[in-house]
């Protein structure tokens, strides 16, 4: 028996990357787990990996930004399901670009899926967490949460405010007395399908910024979700991954607001 077996779990983005990641390592637990994303068809290879491994899981086409929608799956999974325990609110894109040559639309669409995305998988599946007696709220924030860097300004926007929504979050469960508790995650560079996805605005070369990322994101999938359960089952506040996060998170808490100045000489002399 671990922290997961005979639970019933739920994740977002389950379609490529963590989140797939996330709900095998589930599985292989013994949890009992609802897979959705956007993309019908690595949903689907999802939902076949899980079933060759032995398990059922629910699978469902799922928007996280658009919120009737997310009351309306909530409502499926309660009915397949009966309970839930545990949201991994983890889909997610990138973008990038600087600010000034940002589109405002490309600000709300970020925040609407990164962080929008997160308050809608919360709000709406913490009634049931509390209800089941033994919730866990999981949302998936980045190492980009805890320090910005230029050319990231969107995704930097939704990733600090997701940390202090899920910070808020923690101690209104602990201070109020509910049976949930709240972790948040931040990823550094995971080797995903992250920044295949993502945009970018006109005139930055998107192979280019895959290659960068491909050179520098240096966990797997599969590590990542090994290391966020390890976070969840002993209710860690903060999950970091990989030295990468550790050495950022480090430089946030030593430098306070000067690791600014070093980032932005970094930026300037790489060109980034
Ligand atoms: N890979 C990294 O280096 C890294 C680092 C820090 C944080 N993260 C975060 O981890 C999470 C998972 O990303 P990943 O690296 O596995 O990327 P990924 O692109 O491989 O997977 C993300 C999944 O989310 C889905 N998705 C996108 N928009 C959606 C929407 N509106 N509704 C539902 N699903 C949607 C995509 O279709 C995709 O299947 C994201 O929140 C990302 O920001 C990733």
């Amino acid at each position: 028996m671990t922290y997961f077996t005979g639970k019933v779990a739920v994740v977002t983005g389950a379609g490529s990357g963590i989140g797939r990641a996330l709900a095998a390592e589930l599985a292989v637990r013994g949890t009992r787990v609802a897979i959705s994303d956007v993309d019908a068809e690595g949903l689907a290879a999802t939902e076949r990996l899980l079933v060759d491994r032995g398990a059922r899981p629910h699978a469902a086409l799922l928007d996280v930004s658009e919120r009737p929608r997310v009351v309306e799956y909530a409502r499926e999974v309660i009915d397949h399901f009966g309970v839930v325990h545990q949201i991994y609110n983890n889909a997610g894109i990138a973008f990038t670009g600087d600010i000034e040559a940002m589109d405002v639309t490309h600000l709300e669409r970020v925040m609407d899926v990164d962080y929008w995305g997160v308050v809608h998988g919360t709000q709406v599946f913490l009634p049931h967490l509390i209800a089941s007696g033994d919730g866990h709220v999981v949302n998936v924030s980045s190492v980009f949460g805890i320090i910005a860097v230029p050319s990231q300004g969107a995704y930097n926007a939704a990733k600090f405010a997701v940390r202090g929504f899920t910070e808020a979050l923690r101690m209104e469960m602990q201070a109020r007395g509910r049976p949930v508790k709240v972790t948040c995650v931040h990823p550094g560079g995971i080797r995903t399908n992250v920044a295949r996805n993502a945009r970018q605005v006109e005139g930055l070369d998107h192979d280019a910024l895959v290659s960068s990322f491909d050179r520098v994101a240096r966990t797997s999938p599969e590590r990542a979700a090994d290391v966020i359960l390890a976070g969840v089952a002993k209710n860690r506040a903060r999950v970091l991954i990989g030295a990468d996060a550790r050495a950022i998170d480090l430089l946030a808490r030593v430098t306070g607001p000067h690791y600014q100045r070093i980032v932005a000489r970094l930026a300037g002399r790489s060109g980034l």
